[in-house]
């Protein structure tokens, strides 16, 4: 550790190797496409697609993100959610001319019209994938995220007809994120009575998409048109994203870093690979040591869950008036004899988010320092 400036990314070579083997190993036929906001980082990218023949293709957050990974050779990017960027669509078109592989997200007739539009205007060619609604309603209780409008197999013929009729689009794909299932663990701490309320609503939700995802299969299948995929799920519902029939691929992505947030699941257990180590610049008072940044909050409702945590030395804690702040996080041990430049190490809540606020991932086996990757930012690339 010395070797390396802090504060610095680290990935344990060993649990990223493990994590892929492991989540390679769930996909029951099915191909893994990679979440890349999730990982944020070309090189490792490319080290996740080659440690298993499972894992085809990506799963990418926004077009100018797409055009960067397809100028770097990558191919199969299925954009995971729908965008409104004229430039990078344009650029998008031309790629698919020439080729290569990369599909646009749509949910209602003003994508459609817009990624036409641009189609024509550049005389090229976009691929399409239909997202859908796979939340779940408990009363008044919405049990999932808010998405696609499309939820039944009406609304989705209706799209699917129009797409038809556009001279510049081909549909080749049905999405369904069931959010409520790969994104909500059911393991929390200190949340015993909601964890049985959340697992009781996952297995109904299970079998509730499952036969929505099918009739919105079959009804397109019906009508003639060919799916190349049907994308489902994320690391926390691998088990059962992939016993269903139609669905072809899952997305995984979170797993493969495992964070904080995905220690709470009841159905895998992934070992932590991602962690960040910041300096103890001072030492305030004894048991408190103070690093420097730290302050790398996690997406979602803001709560506890979305910060970050110290996990070596063992035994530390935030303190709960500063939590990890801007540019200081003072760090509480009951017992640890450390000292300025010393590092602390922490544990983010979510995956791939850290990534933008490190240039590089530095990469240890048995201590030493194997591999450097550059993050997305340490490319220069800033896409959301
Ligand atoms: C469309 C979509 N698919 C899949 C995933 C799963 O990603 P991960 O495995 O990183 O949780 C997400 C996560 O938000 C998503 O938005």
């Amino acid at each position: 550790m010395k070797q390396i400036p802090l504060p610095a990314l680290l990935l344990d070579e060993a649990a990223f190797e493990s994590n892929c083997k492991s989540i390679a190993a769930k996909a029951n036929g099915k191909t893994i496409r990679i979440a890349t906001k999730s990982i944020r980082s070309a090189k490792v990218l490319q080290r996740i697609l080659e440690s298993d023949s499972v894992f085809k293709g990506l799963m990418c957050f926004s077009p100018r993100e797409a055009v960067f990974l397809i100028e770097k050779g990558f191919d199969d990017l299925l954009l995971g959610y729908p965008c409104w960027d004229e430039e990078a669509i344009g650029e998008i078109a031309k790629h698919n001319k020439n080729g290569r592989r990369i599909i646009c997200m749509v949910d209602s007739e003003e994508h459609i019209d817009f990624l036409e539009r641009i189609g024509q205007q550049v005389n090229g060619k976009l691929n399409i994938c239909i997202d859908v609604d796979m939340s779940t309603k408990f009363g008044s209780l919405h049990f999932g995220v808010r998405r696609s409008p499309l939820t039944n197999e009406i609304d989705v013929l209706q799209v699917a007809r129009k797409i038809k009729n556009c001279e510049h689009l081909e549909l080749i794909g049905l999405m369904g994120y069931e959010a409520q299932i790969a994104g909500v663990g059911e393991q929390m701490p200190s949340q015993q009575l909601k964890n049985k309320v959340v697992a009781y609503m996952k297995r109904k939700s299970i079998q509730e998409i499952a036969q929505r995802r099918k009739r919105m299969v079959d009804a397109l299948k019906q009508e003639g048109f060919i799916l190349t995929l049907v994308n489902g799920g994320g690391t926390g519902s691998m088990d059962t994203t992939s016993k269903e029939e139609v669905v072809t691929e899952i997305t995984v992505g979170s797993g493969i870093y495992s964070p904080l947030l995905f220690d709470y699941y009841s159905s895998f257990q992934y070992k932590p690979a991602l962690f960040f180590a910041l300096p103890i610049v001072r030492i305030p008072s004894p048991h408190i040591y103070t690093c420097l940044g730290g302050g790398y909050i996690s997406s979602g409702p803001a709560g506890k869950d979305k910060v970050p945590q110290p996990v070596y030395p063992k035994g530390g804690r935030l303190l709960p008036l500063e939590g990890a702040g801007e540019v200081q996080t003072p760090v509480y041990f009951d017992e640890a004899q450390l000292q300025i430049g010393d590092p602390i190490i922490f544990r983010a809540a979510k995956a791939g988010e850290i990534c933008e606020r490190f240039q590089e991932i530095v990469c240890i086996s048995n201590g030493q320092i194997i591999e450097r990757y550059e993050t997305y930012r340490g490319e220069g690339g800033c896409f959301l």
